[in-house]
């Protein structure tokens, strides 16, 4: 069973400055909850209960969010309001939260070592932030079905256009069945001339411990980073490494356009919103064309 999460949360949030100065960009509102609150909602719907975040400085705010603020829910409960908060308290009655400092910016391998302590043997997922899974069966429990079935570490996989493989880092793979690959080899942000194919990973993952033993030796890469798709390159050639072609939606909000469609595909599913927002996107048509 997958019941640890690790959660990237230490990136600076550059591309979102001057929002991101003394914000979290993990922090930053799709409609009205946090990016971060649909990824964590995401690793408990999977089944996920312990939750660690792998946190840089100036990242207290998100240690402080998934907590109680007393005095306000005292307030809300007192004016009958504490329903504002609901889809909050109910994530802290499910998960545990762990908080880890990484010390260096060293990369995203770096970043999941920094886990070790509290993975020890167990498997356990990674969720990065900049990617919103949405639909029925989001990314995370479509890997944990896979997982559970054969335990074997198992990466969600995309198709994209070759154009964009140099965003993500792409699998060479052998096809198992309609949704299903063997990996045979990963390669970090290629030029579309170099990629084996065009399956990208959008940043949902299930790892067996062994990942641990193979970034705990790793050698710096791309950019002088410990580079997780490294690392992965390496540990499929000693067990075998599944990918899983994932139906649920997902968005990128990791830059502004991607953040700005982001926010109005959620709104347009937002119960008390989408009706009056639909009809405002309505009016927008004849100002458009
Ligand atoms: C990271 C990973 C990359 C993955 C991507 C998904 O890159 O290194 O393999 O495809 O996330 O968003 P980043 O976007 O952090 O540079």
């Amino acid at each position: 069973m997958i019941r640890k999460a690790v959660i990237p949360v230490a990136g600076l949030g550059t591309r979102f400055l001057p929002a991101t100065k003394n914000v979290p960009k993990e922090l930053l509102p799709i409609v009205d909850k946090p990016s971060l609150m649909y990824i964590v909602e995401e690793a408990i719907e999977a089944g996920i209960e312990d939750i660690v975040f792998i946190a840089g400085r100036n990242k207290e705010a998100i240690e402080d969010f998934f907590d109680i603020n007393y005095e306000l829910e005292k307030k809300l409960e007192e004016s009958d309001r504490l329903d504002l908060l609901q889809d909050l308290i109910q994530i802290r009655e499910k998960a545990n939260f762990i908080s880890i400092r990484q010390q260096k910016p060293l990369g995203l391998g770096h970043a999941i070592l920094c886990a070790k302590p509290v993975i020890g043997e167990d498997a356990f997922a990674v969720l990065l932030g900049d990617e919103l899974s949405a639909g029925e069966q989001k990314a995370t429990a479509d890997l944990v079905n896979t997982y559970n079935d054969k335990k074997q570490s198992t990466v969600a996989v995309m198709e994209v256009p070759k154009s964009e493989v140099f965003k993500y880092g792409i699998i060479e793979a052998e096809p198992l069945d309609e949704n299903t690959y063997k990996i045979l080899s990963l390669v970090e942000k290629p030029s579309p001339e170099e990629a084996p194919s065009n399956l990208a990973m959008p940043g949902r993952y299930i790892f067996t411990s062994s990942i641990l033993n193979v970034l705990s030796e790793l050698k710096p890469g791309r950019n002088d980073e410990y580079q997780l798709t490294d690392a992965m390159d390496i540990l499929c050639k000693q067990e075998e490494m599944l990918a899983k072609k994932t139906r649920a939606r997902r968005y990128d909000a990791g830059d502004k356009l991607g953040y700005l469609i982001a926010n109005v595909e959620f709104a347009l599913e937002h119960p008390q919103l989408k009706e009056d927002f639909k009809n405002y996107l309505l009016s927008l048509h004849s100002r458009l064309t």
